[in-house]
């Protein structure tokens, strides 16, 4: 089958190729999908780039890519909740990714039936950011009536997460820059925030939980608008101590990391708030919750651009870019 690899760390042009391998084995509990749609996120690029080098070893050449729809085509002897030619959609683990290829086995513990009112390329837009964003505002206790900021809401995750904060009630600021405003405030988004015109910092005050998209001064800053005792959920800032030793870094990395949080920590002490970081994990109960949402027309899909499998790295590098507008997905089929 054709798969694209990652060959090395470096530029996305310079370290990525496609190679001929044999089709994936099934184990017991694996299904085998047939690949139609994978949708890119910047992991992808960022893995590459070697971004990610102290959290995730490779040794390559390795596979590339995590969202995944298709359909099944062969499943395990365990295997018990699928049967041949459903359609489904997943979030593949780190371990096991590779979804910018024509097939790959996975453990069907991670796999949901797809939404029925979405073709392949939009089931394929929506696991990574979903699940972010759930496991996000579930770390935030989110409720009804909350008001909420997520930056970034022309993003793959900000286009998500916007109809997701509204579907369970609360008030949505959001920033996005000029050519964006009306399509965001369509998405039902309260206050869309044109960070080329306005100061968020002159708007936003007093709320209850910041979705951290951006990082750097955009994690510092979110202590600016929170009311005393709020959230800032970051998916890009310092990672925080439950999140490091999770992921088994050393005692010496995580005094490092402790270090590098401490203008965070300063903040959040003052505000009586909470910092978490999210690394978002695979969970197929929620892909479920999601299909629910989507179903019911709480949720559309947005796609920006779908690129063929043999432009693969082109989706890589258009998505680099910063200003993909919603979802950035590759089709197989
Ligand atoms: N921790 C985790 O588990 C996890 C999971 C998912 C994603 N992430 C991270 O979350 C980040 C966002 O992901 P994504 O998929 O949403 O990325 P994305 O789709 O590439 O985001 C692109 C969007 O960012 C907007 N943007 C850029 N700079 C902005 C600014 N200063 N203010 C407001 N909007 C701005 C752009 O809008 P304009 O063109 O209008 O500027 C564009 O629409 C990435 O760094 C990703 O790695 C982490």
């Amino acid at each position: 089958m054709k798969t694209l690899q990652i060959t090395g760390y470096g530029k996305i042009e310079n370290n990525l190729a496609f190679a001929e391998v044999n089709i994936p084995k099934v184990g017991n509990n694996d299904i085998l999908i047939e690949i139609h749609a994978a949708s890119v996120n910047p992991i992808d690029y960022k893995i590459v780039e070697g971004a990610l080098k102290r959290a995730i070893k490779l040794t390559f050449p390795t596979p590339i890519g995590y969202d995944v729809s298709g359909i099944v085509i062969k499943k395990g002897e365990d295997v018990t909740d699928f049967e041949l030619n459903d359609e489904v959609f997943a979030r593949v683990p780190r371990e096991r990714n590779g979804t910018f290829a024509e097939y790959i086995a996975v453990d069907s513990s991670v796999v949901a039936k797809k939404p029925n009112n979405l073709n392949f390329v939009e089931a394929a837009s929506i696991p990574l950011v979903g699940l972010t964003t759930i496991q996000v505002f579930e770390k935030a206790n989110m409720k009804s009536g909350d008001k909420v900021l997520i930056h970034a809401g022309s993003g793959g995750i900000g286009t998500f997460a916007i109809q997701y904060a509204k579907s369970k009630g609360a008030y949505v600021y959001t920033t996005t820059s000029t050519k964006n405003v009306d399509w965001i405030k369509n998405l039902g988004a309260d206050r869309v925030i044109d960070y080329k015109k306005e100061n968020y910092l002159d708007i936003v005050k007093d709320i209850d939980i910041v979705y951290d998209t951006l990082g750097k001064n955009y994690t510092i800053d979110a202590f600016k608008v929170i009311k005393s005792g709020g959230k800032v959920i970051s998916i890009i800032g310092e990672l925080d101590d439950e999140t490091a030793k999770e992921l088994e870094l050393n005692s010496f990395i995580r005094f490092l990391l402790s270090l590098k949080r401490m203008r965070i920590t300063k903040q959040a002490k003052k505000k009586s708030a909470m910092y978490k970081f999210v690394l978002m994990q695979p969970n197929a109960s929620q892909l479920d919750v999601i299909t629910v949402l989507i179903e019911k027309q709480s949720l559309k899909p947005i796609i920006d651009k779908v690129f063929d499998l043999d432009k693969a790295i082109d989706a890589l590098l258009y998505l680099k870019e910063g200003r993909a507008k919603g979802k950035v997905v590759i089709k197989m089929k």
